[in-house]
């Protein structure tokens, strides 16, 4: 017993556990009964005569209770001895505990060792407080504490709601190409690819593609990495991220903000129902989030520069924001805090927005585009617009925005052959699961990111 041996798969476990194999997160199904589990040991406590080992396997956390007098020595001891993120088998009897976090005890009777961490090289990351960048440094250890892996379980499920949400709407999934001759976000932020003897570049959205299968499809959307060589080392900036973006043709600005508000609500709704326990791990404030609700307060970019500037005499915002302008992070987060729910600011001018937005028809100085802003400051978690749909304005802004008109020949081959108003948007994954989860920073909201400053591990 508790022989430290070679792990060969599932079956050994079974050769040696009698017991069926489960997981923490289905133990309730087993009350009473004795259970298999396979995971790492995440903590120890000991009381007098009593260990408390705490087991973790991904799906959850199980505190394990072994007494003395009732386990073999040999298990008492192999457990005594067991260092943190030693991976182990466990069998024992599920009690239900009302005082446990997931509602049940293991009444350990059995114990293997997979591999025992050395004493002599403990494992890094310990209960006590470490910094972030220590904490990154080990992200590919970082990953195993409750609160990153319900961190990651959240992101799995917005996306899978996204993706839901779409496929469920008559929405055809379509990948774009990861590497690309050309921009489609403004050239200062690509990232350079040696393309044998062709210069190409990451792509930095899908958008000018899935326009493409738009026409051929209706309503389409992609799901993938975007990239973006940005230089800016905020909270809310990944140089690797993933967008969902849908396009849709004939659809316009009022569609598309209805559409955002949609899957926004759906998305919020579907972790609500399904992650709340890993919301609750994280510390969210879930009723913020049960207001999430369409329809979502629209406001014009003229509107907004207003209050911003009200804000401003108020003192509340430091430098007076004047029209023409993007918005700043701080204006986002002034803008975003007067309301409860995601606010879509729309028609920005046209001058701060991409070469590929359709001019607002009654004032054309204006883009027929929307920015959605999370609550609670968490800053734009959408960008879209209305496509040009002209072919001849379409060449024009290539031109003025000095972008290379060879690469983009096939885009305005689209407003040549049946051009039609379309438009769509794109969410950045990790800014809405930062939102969704309260996190203070991007880099928590994806397994491994890319920053300015972090291309390790
Ligand atoms: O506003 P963006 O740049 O819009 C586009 O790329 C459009 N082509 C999308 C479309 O219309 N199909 O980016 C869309 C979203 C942002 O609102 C933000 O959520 C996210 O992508 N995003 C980033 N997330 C993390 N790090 C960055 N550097 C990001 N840049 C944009
Ligand atoms: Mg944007």
């Amino acid at each position: 017993m508790a022989v430290l041996r070679a792990y060969i798969d599932v079956a050994s476990a079974k050769e040696i556990m009698s017991s069926p194999v489960t997981t923490i997160a289905e133990v309730g199904k087993h009350e009473g009964q004795s259970v298999t589990i396979r995971g790492w040991l995440y903590n120890l406590r000991e009381s007098g005569k009593l260990l408390f080992p705490q087991f973790r396997d991904g799906s959850g956390v199980i505190q394990g209770v072994v007494p003395k007098n009732v386990v073999p020595p040999e298990v008492f001891d192999a457990i005594k001895t067991l260092t943190q993120e030693s991976s182990v088998i466990v069998e024992g009897k599920v009690r239900a505990d009302k005082r446990a976090p997931g509602g049940y005890e293991l009444d350990v009777a059995n114990v293997e060792v997979v591999q025992r961490v050395a004493e002599s090289d403990p494992y890094p990351i310990t209960p006590k407080e470490h910094g972030t960048d220590f904490l990154m440094e080990h992200r590919h250890l970082w990953v195993r504490s409750q609160r990153q892996a319900a961190i990651l379980r959240v992101r799995a499920e917005i996306i899978k709601a996204a993706r839901d949400f779409f496929d469920d709407r008559g929405f055809t999934l379509t990948d774009p190409p990861i590497i690309t001759p050309a921009a489609c976000e403004g050239t200062t932020t690509l990232f350079p690819v040696d393309y044998f003897d062709d210069q190409a570049y990451l792509t930095q959205s899908g958008q000018l593609y899935i326009e493409a299968t738009a026409m051929a499809l209706g309503k389409v959307y992609s799901f993938g990495p975007t990239f973006r060589a940005e230089k800016s080392k905020t909270r809310r900036h990944l140089t690797e991220f993933w967008m969902v973006e849908p396009e849709v043709a004939y659809g316009q600005l009022d569609d598309l903000m209805e559409l955002a508000e949609g899957l926004i609500s759906f998305i919020v709704k579907r972790c609500l129902q399904r992650r709340r326990v890993d919301l609750q791990t994280i510390g969210r404030d879930i009723s913020k989030l049960e207001k999430i609700t369409p329809p979502f307060p629209r406001i014009s970019y003229d509107e907004a520069v207003k209050n911003l500037q009200e804000g401003h005499a108020k003192g509340a915002l430091e430098s007076k924001f004047e029209w023409g302008g993007d918005l700043g992070s701080p204006d986002e987060t002034y803008l975003s805090v007067q309301f409860d729910k995601p606010v879509m600011v729309h028609r920005y001018p046209a001058k701060v927005k991409a070469f590929y937005m359709e001019p607002d028809p009654e004032r054309p100085e204006l883009a027929l585009c929307v920015d959605v802003l999370a609550p609670e400051g968490y800053g734009e978690i959408i960008g879209g617009s209305q496509r040009m749909a002209s072919h001849e304005l379409l060449v024009q802004r290539i031109r003025e925005h000095g972008l290379p008109e060879e690469a983009f020949k096939w885009y305005l081959d689209l407003r040549k052959y049946g051009s039609v108003p379309h438009g769509g948007f794109g969410m950045g994954i990790e800014r809405a699961v930062a939102w969704i989860c309260g996190l203070e920073h991007v880099r928590e909201t994806i397994p491994f990111p890319r920053m300015l400053y972090r291309l390790y591990p």
